[in-house]
């Protein structure tokens, strides 16, 4: 009788260390994946916070009206600097390079509203003191529209941008005529 009691106690004390262990293993998972997010800045919102003045955007900075639109960094990677305010973007159409690793940094001059790239994973918020960072890479060329998702008073339904994805050279060539380019071109 109380061997059989005893043979039931062991096999009830394996499973619950197995459960113990598989419970443990999911909490160290999910430990190393919160810390893989915020070593590689990919947590929602983002770990890093950068602060900037939204009152002296368009004075002095990173968001002065000459260092607005796509710049093409050393490593070859593609920074895109953008504004939003009551009820528009600056610039208005964004102009990236297929196949490129595209930095989005974004910031709000008055209240916040959003930033969404139609058809990718874009979409963020931005918020004035705050810089918004988004990393993508685009596949081929063509049009995504950029609409403010975030309801910032009247306007807001008319606040619209465009990203627009270029052939990689000629990005490239347009960009070393001119300082910055535009959707006109
Ligand atoms: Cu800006 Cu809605």
């Amino acid at each position: 009788m109380s061997t059989l009691h005893e043979k039931g106690i062991a096999v009830a004390e394996r499973v619950e260390r197995r459960w113990a262990a598989a419970a443990v293993l999911i909490v160290v998972f999910l430990a190393g994946m919160a810390a893989f997010a915020g070593v590689h800045q990919a947590t929602m919102p983002q770990a890093a916070v950068e602060i900037v003045d939204p009152t002296a955007l368009h004075l002095e900075g990173e968001f002065t009206e000459a260092n607005l639109g796509s710049a093409v960094e050393a490593d070859g990677s593609v920074t895109v600097r953008a504004i939003g305010q009551q009820y528009s973007f600056s610039p208005p159409c964004l102009v990236v390079p297929a196949e490129t690793p595209i930095t989005f940094r974004a910031t709000s001059a008055d209240v916040v509203h959003g930033f969404l790239v139609q058809g990718t994973n874009i979409n963020t918020m931005l918020v004035p003191g705050y810089v918004s960072v988004q990393k993508a890479t685009f596949g081929v060329p063509g049009d995504h529209i950029m609409p403010c998702q975030e309801f910032c008073s009247v306007g807001h339904e008319g606040m619209w941008g465009k990203v627009k994805v270029m052939d990689k050279q000629q990005f490239l060539s347009e960009m070393a005529d001119r300082k910055r380019i535009s959707c006109v071109l």
